[in-house]
């Protein structure tokens, strides 16, 4: 048996997890099935927006939200000195829009239930948001402003965090999928990867939404996680035409520094069919162009779609399983960028320590055990 922690899967959960405990002087072994970070948080918006997608209800995924925001500006500012490279973080804030009255009311009841929640929001006019952001349209009725909420490159974010994991002496074996899991009598599972068997003190499965399709993963054990298709595309502006987040009903809207614009997505319950269809980039670009008519002119970048990891309960699935030794971190759905600080953190304290830390207990893999 290896010393260390065993990891599946390099997106951006697994590497940053695998980093933070390297940084602890943990051994740690990668296993990714292609190239690390090119399925979900690849295709990510790299919006890290609690604010603006609050949900009603949903109290306990906002303060996991807010904790990894809070988080973030350390964990960039070390990513970054430590390697040497940058991931494009900002902090412009984000604007939700409505485009007619109907939109309005439902925004002045989010915006109401975000009050009561002590969140920072701020109701613009049609003129205030114009002054804000003058590419929006002038049928833009009333606006509400969320300066806390960030923006990522998730596509540098996850490039950086691979070479903190190398360079902290990680071991990464791409091209090596994991085609078995074996429950052991003691300790946590072997698993079959590259023609070998691989067993180590720890085992961390992060799969994304393949978590739950590896064979030996039976019952209690497997988590279930599906694939929710979302489509996404990129447009080319002039840099700084839009600097904020921008959310309509229909589209949210996300600035790069060169100018790109990513406008996304669909969510769709569609298993692993990676279509790019006329109808979900027909709807993305005319909610895009609604927002920012000058959408019209601009050449298409890219189109692309992943698969967000969603749960049961559309939570993430975080902690150790009723096999000491062995456990899970994924099931981010709609929030794996946003929560990279916050499951970074807490996993690998969790993993070194073996005590859960109390901001990870309502997301436990138990909360779905019979
Ligand atoms: P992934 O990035 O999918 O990584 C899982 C890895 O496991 C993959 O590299 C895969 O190859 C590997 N793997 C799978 N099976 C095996 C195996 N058997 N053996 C070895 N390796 C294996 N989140 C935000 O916070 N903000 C956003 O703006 C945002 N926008 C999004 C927009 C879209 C269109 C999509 C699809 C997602 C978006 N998300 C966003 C969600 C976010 O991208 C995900 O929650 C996050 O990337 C999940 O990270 P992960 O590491 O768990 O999964
Ligand atoms: N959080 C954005 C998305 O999942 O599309």
């Amino acid at each position: 048996m290896e010393k260390g922690t065993l990891i599946i899967g390099g997106g951006v959960i697994g590497l940053s997890i695998g980093w933070r405990l390297r940084a602890r002087g943990e051994p740690v072994t990668l296993l990714e099935r292609g190239e690390t970070g090119r399925e979900a948080s690849w295709a990510a918006a790299g919006m890290l927006a609690p604010v603006s997608e609050v949900h009603f209800q949903e109290d306990v995924n906002l303060r996991l939200g807010q904790e990894s925001l809070r988080l973030y500006p350390e964990f960039v500012a070390e990513l970054e000195a430590f390697t040497g490279k940058e991931v494009g973080y900002r902090r412009e804030g984000g604007i939700s829009v409505s485009l007619h009255a109907d939109d309005t009311a439902e925004l002045r009841h989010r915006f109401e239930y975000q009050q009561a929640l002590d969140l920072p929001v701020e109701w613009l006019s049609a003129t205030e948001v114009q002054n804000l952001a003058p590419a929006l349209s002038h049928n833009v009725v009333a606006a509400v402003y969320s300066p806390a909420d960030h923006q990522v490159d998730n596509r540098k974010l996850v490039t950086v965090l691979r070479c903190a994991f190398v360079q902290a002496g990680g071991i990464l074996h791409e091209q090596t999928p994991v085609e078995e899991v074996r429950l052991l009598e003691d300790g946590p599972p072997a698993v079959r990867a590259g023609g070998r068997e691989w067993r180590s003190e720890k085992l961390l499965l992060a799969a994304g939404s393949w978590s739950g399709m590896i064979p030996g993963l039976d019952g209690a054990l497997r988590p279930w996680v599906r694939p929710v298709k979302g489509q996404i595309l990129a447009v080319r502006a002039a840099p700084d035409l839009i600097r904020h987040n921008i959310r309509t009903p229909d589209v949210y809207i996300a600035p790069r520094a060169d100018g790109r614009l990513v406008v996304g997505a669909t969510v769709e319950e569609m298993g692993y069919n990676a279509d790019l269809t006329v109808g979900g980039v027909f709807e993305l670009l005319r909610g895009a162009w609604r927002a920012i008519p000058g959408v019209y002119e601009m050449p298409i970048h890219e189109i692309w779609c992943g698969f967000r990891p969603g749960s049961r309960d559309n939570a993430p699935i975080l902690g150790e399983t009723e096999i000491p030794g062995f456990f899970i971190a994924t099931g981010h759905y709609r929030n794996g960028i946003l929560n990279t600080p916050v499951t970074a953190k807490y996993m690998s304290e969790l993993i070194l320590a073996g005590t859960m830390p109390e901001i990870l207990a309502p997301f436990s893999p138990a909360r779905f055990s019979g």
